[in-house]
């Protein structure tokens, strides 16, 4: 059981930079990622769409095999997670809203939290639901949290476009509020967005946290699987594998994935969703 891989899915590429700290993380641990690239971006559609695409992508991973599902796509996370962990209960499934909700608390000194996302996300309001009930649980006095959906961001990033001057306005549109409304940290509540971190810091001005739900969900993720002796052994003979599954448009996923992860991907296939049931 210990030496299944971890199933790790996102609507398109960007969860590559969860799959990024896992590997960081977690050396030894074998990972399989599906990217839904014939069906990116999840960030604009409909609940009860998000809920059957992400309810396919899971019983994708299911088939190869995994020990833990995390849920590398926040607008999945948002949306859908309840659903999968009713319909899915033999595994653990680990989505993004908690770890950054929890990585949220423990960056804000003066209680006033920013969260920007994809406008699914967004109208969800999971993220504020969810950094609510963390403070609550620890016992503080509830933040205030401004939420702005950042739609222009994806297909920037989708572009390229993570260093220019488009992208330098299209911030400055996002995110003037925020700032001006005094948050300290500001919850990068997108696959995308840590790629755009030297924008929105510069944006945001010195003296706001960003909050990076890409880094606090692999870090559970490794807590998760230390505290159900679930890690596998990192003195095992063989190597750790890493296999890549896209549902479309898979050379143009091997460019940005070996560019992104900065080592070579040699698993990577089609894979057809929907047909498990
Ligand atoms: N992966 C999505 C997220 O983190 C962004 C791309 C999309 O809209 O599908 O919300």
């Amino acid at each position: 059981m210990n030496s299944l891989p971890i199933g790790i899915f996102d609507s398109g590429v960007g969860g590559l930079t969860v799959m990024r700290e896992l590997r960081r993380l977690l050396p030894a641990e074998h990972l399989v990622y599906l990217g839904d690239t014939a069906r990116v971006p999840y960030g604009n559609k409909s609940h009860a769409t998000v809920e059957r695409y992400a309810r396919e992508d899971v019983e994708f991973l299911l088939g190869q095999k995994v020990k833990m599902i995390v849920i590398a796509c926040n607008t999945a996370s948002a949306i859908a997670a309840p659903d999968l962990r009713a319909r899915f209960p033999q595994i653990p499934i680990l989505g993004m809203i908690g770890p950054g909700s929890r990585a949220a608390m423990a960056a804000t000194r003066n209680g006033r939290i920013g969260v920007i996302a994809t406008a699914a996300t967004i109208g969800s309001r999971a993220y504020e639901t969810r950094i609510l009930e963390t403070f609550a649980m620890a016992g503080r006095p509830a933040p205030e949290i401004l939420a702005q959906a950042c739609p222009l961001f994806v297909p920037l990033v989708e572009e390229g476009e993570t260093d220019s001057e488009i992208t330098r306005l299209t911030a400055r549109k996002y995110l003037t509020k925020l700032r001006d409304a005094g948050i300290d940290s500001l919850v990068l509540g997108c696959t995308h967005y840590p790629l755009l971190k030297s924008v929105i810091a510069e944006t945001m001005g010195p003296g706001v946290t960003l909050v990076d739900s890409a880094e606090a969900a692999a870090a559970e993720t490794a807590t998760l699987l230390a505290k159900r002796g679930m890690l596998r052994d990192p003195a095992a003979a063989d190597p750790a594998r890493e296999s890549f599954h896209v549902t479309d448009a898979a050379a143009r996923f091997h460019g940005i994935a070996e560019s992104f992860l900065g080592h070579r991907v040699d698993h990577l296939a089609l894979a057809e969703l929907g047909t498990a049931s």
